[in-house]
């Protein structure tokens, strides 16, 4: 059975995976750097591309290990071209072509996003043509996939992505970084005490910097009127207003491109009030939602969207640049 090496370090992860034509997963190892991070309240690319550095070699060698191979019986090594911290993105990609270089292994460079959506395929068979929700650090994007070789972009963010504006809003709240999580638990305890706007764009795209300003602009209010700022409140308010938005927007994608299966993916698909929104919500067609560990950066994601490149003999040369900026339509 063919095997890929998988890498990805495109933000704040360092991972590696080995998995099987199958999707057995036969080791997937990841080191978060969230911890040094969030002493500064975000991720710093030049703090990122020095851990990876320090972090890849031992990653690779403990998921082989895990996985109890050795490089002879890999048939291929795939790692996360682009799009990212062109940073982090390169220390992934020398590792990855060090490997294909010294075994003589093909190389696939995978685009970061297909990572996110094909590791649903461990979940549940895609039936075509899909939409698909993808929200993460990054990215705030609606893509509807006729078959696996074709993604339109039909919607995407005008200003911040949805998971950059939980992280922002956490930090109003002085909840410390990565955001999202914090939010999430925090808003479960609170309740429908705060008005805020819901953002207006026309389409099928988005917009989150009005949300998040209006958060700030909020917190400072009650500071000058020497009130207390509910975090619980603010939570409950600013997620009810976000997820609808992007229970809403999907709702109107599904009736401007009908389809079969309706997934979502990036570090925001965690999210347990997106999860209940999107079960309650959206019907007649297969829904995917992905637990926690496949929603945050990983590499066993990035070893499923490369299978279907091995299969197709789709490689890249050793010369190929990564990408901080990459369209998934290319
Ligand atoms: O996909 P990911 O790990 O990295 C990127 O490619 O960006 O996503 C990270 C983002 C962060 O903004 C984090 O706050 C958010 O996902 N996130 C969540 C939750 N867990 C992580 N947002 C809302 N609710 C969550 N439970
Ligand atoms: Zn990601």
């Amino acid at each position: 059975m063919k095997k890929i090496l998988a890498i990805e370090s495109s933000c704040d992860e360092t991972a590696c995976a080995i998995l099987d034509e199958k999707l057995n997963i036969l080791s997937s190892v990841v080191s978060t750097q969230i911890d040094v991070h969030a002493r500064f309240g975000g991720v710093i690319p030049e703090i990122a591309s020095r851990m990876h550095v320090e972090q890849i070699s031992i990653i690779v060698d403990n998921a082989l290990k895990q996985a109890d191979v050795s490089m002879d019986d890999i048939d291929a090594i795939a790692y996360t071209v682009g799009p990212g911290l062109i940073g982090s993105l390169h220390i992934g990609g020398v590792a990855a072509k060090t490997l294909a270089f010294f075994y003589d292994k093909p190389l696939i460079g995978v685009h970061h996003l297909k990572g996110h959506i094909f590791i649903n395929e461990l979940l549940a068979d895609f039936e075509y043509p899909m939409l698909a929700l993808v929200v993460s650090g990054g990215h705030t994007e609606l893509v509807y996939i006729e078959n696996e070789d074709s993604f339109k972009i039909i919607g995407t963010t005008l200003d911040d992505a949805v998971g950059e504006s939980y992280d922002k809003v956490a930090r109003i709240m002085g909840m410390g970084y990565p955001g999202g999580p914090k939010i999430d638990k925090a808003a479960k305890e609170g309740k429908a005490h705060y008005q805020l706007p819901t953002p207006k764009v026309d389409g099928l795209n988005f917009s989150f910097s009005g949300l998040k300003n209006a958060c700030l602009q909020l917190a400072k209010k009650l500071e000058r009127n020497g009130e207390e700022l509910n975090n619980n409140d603010l939570s409950y308010a600013f997620q009810e207003v976000a997820l609808n938005v992007l229970l809403n927007k999907t709702l109107k994608a599904m009736e401007e491109y009908p389809v079969k299966t309706v997934i979502t993916a990036g570090g925001v698909a965690a999210n347990s009030r997106l999860r209940e929104l999107m079960s309650e919500k959206i019907k007649g067609v297969k829904l995917v939602q992905p637990p926690l560990k496949y929603c945050t950066d990983n590499a066993t994601m990035i070893a499923c969207a490369a299978f279907h490149d091995l299969k197709k003999g789709k490689f890249v040369s050793l010369d190929t640049a990564s990408l901080s900026d990459m369209s998934i339509e290319e």
